[in-house]
């Protein structure tokens, strides 16, 4: 069949990782289609820019003639969707772009995907997938005693942002169910790694750090997240495309439950290490803690044993390997740090986190 994938949201933080460590491992070329939101950044992937297997196309998800002339002229054996509004804290203060990108936007891309899929001749047909990159976060909130998220637990979404993936889950499941569409979908827990846009607490916590601002932590810190290495997450969604039963759900997960509090001091016992502050203090005195985020999830767990007992799929990082990698990341590329930082992101910081940029580190000591 056709050498080559359509990767959806491609230029956001998983997305340029993903295909980044695709083009490392494979001949096959990716069309990278993606509308270069806040959250999209071509400079992640400049590395590229002379590979002709990358193929980028600045567009949405929900243009329908755009990405029916895409599926049409370029024939893709697999879709990976990516693309999607990502960030909980924005989907509170403006939950509309959540339902039009993960909602209206999946719905779009699943009839014309749907079209293209149904025209295809027998062999072709048959081994198209399209996968589905979605969130622990459609499960709901776990108590401290309760077992981790299993495929089998119910939908739960408490956010906005959670409750447009859910809705997109849906969708995507409904599409097997109904139109047969080979689908696979990944639930996986929270990412970290290079390229992180820093609005999420790991790289938020490390910019502001280097840069004297306190470091926010909202309510009492213990809110409980499973962490996982981009490239893992990366690695998982490949040997789903490859193996994963059509119609099944794979959750993805990193055996690393930890509260913020301690995510946010491990990174500073990292920066006092490896960029000791100029005064000799250490970095967790700039910790300060914020009003908590409404209806802000107490806990998520994920239990991984369906993707490693089926597919062999296992991280090949510890939380202490990756995030010693993360902050070294964030230390070698200050410029990339430098130019998101627009005045879009200033503006969310000072939406999210007050006048202050979230205060500076003299007053939070
Ligand atoms: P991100 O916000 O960094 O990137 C999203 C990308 O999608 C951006 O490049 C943006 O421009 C693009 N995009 C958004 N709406 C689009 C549309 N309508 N058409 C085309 N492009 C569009 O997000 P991320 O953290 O890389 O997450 C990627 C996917 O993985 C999302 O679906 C997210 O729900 C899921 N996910 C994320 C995490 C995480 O920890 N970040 C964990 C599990 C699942
Ligand atoms: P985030 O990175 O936004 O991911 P998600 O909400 O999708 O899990 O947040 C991770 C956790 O960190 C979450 O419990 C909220 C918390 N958090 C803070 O305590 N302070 C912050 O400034 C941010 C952005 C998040």
């Amino acid at each position: 069949m056709n050498n080559c994938i359509l990767v959806t949201g491609g230029a956001g933080f998983i997305g340029s990782n993903f295909v980044l460590d695709w083009l490392a491992r494979s001949q096959e070329s990716v069309i990278n289609l993606d509308k270069l939101s806040y959250a999209g950044n071509l400079e992640n992937l400049a590395s590229l820019q002379d590979d002709s297997r990358h193929i980028f196309v600045q567009g949405d998800i929900g243009d329908t003639a755009l990405v029916e002339r895409l599926l049409a002229t370029r024939q893709p054996r697999a879709v990976v969707n990516f693309a999607a509004e990502s960030h909980v804290d924005r989907s509170i203060h403006g939950p509309e772009a959540f339902v039009q990108n993960n909602i209206v936007g999946t719905f779009r891309l699943l009839e014309s995907v749907r079209a293209y899929w149904a025209g295809l001749e027998d062999k072709t047909k048959s081994g198209f997938r399209f996968l589905h990159v979605s969130t622990d976060e459609v499960y709901g909130s776990l108590s401290k005693e309760e077992p981790a998220f299993t495929e089998h637990h119910p939908h739960e979404p408490n956010s906005p942002y959670s409750a447009s993936k859910a809705a997109s889950d849906h969708l995507v499941r409904a599409w097997h169910h109904t139109y047969g569409l080979p689908v696979l979908t990944t639930n996986c827990s929270n990412n970290y790694g290079p390229y992180h846009f820093p609005e999420k607490l790991i790289p938020l916590v490390i910019v502001n750090a280097l840069a004297g601002k306190s470091l926010p932590v909202y309510g009492d810190g213990q809110q409980i997240r499973d962490w996982l290495y981009v490239s893992d997450h990366c690695s998982a969604i490949r040997r789903v495309l490859e193996a994963g039963r059509i119609g099944e759900t794979y959750n993805v997960g990193g055996w690393n439950e930890q509260a913020n509090l301690s995510i946010v001091q491990t990174i500073c016992g990292l920066l006092d290490q490896l960029r000791p502050r100029a005064d000799g203090q250490p970095y967790r005195n700039q910790i300060a803690f914020v009003a908590d985020r409404p209806g802000h999830d107490r806990r998520y767990a994920i239990d991984a044993r369906k993707i490693e007992r089926e597919l062999g799929w296992k991280p090949a990082e510890t939380f202490e390997s990756g995030i010693a990698k993360t902050v070294q990341w964030y230390l070698g590329h200050q410029e990339w740090v430098a130019n998101v930082q627009s005045g879009a992101y200033r503006d969310w910081v000072r939406t999210q986190y007050g006048n202050a940029e979230a205060g500076n580190a003299a007053s939070a000591s």
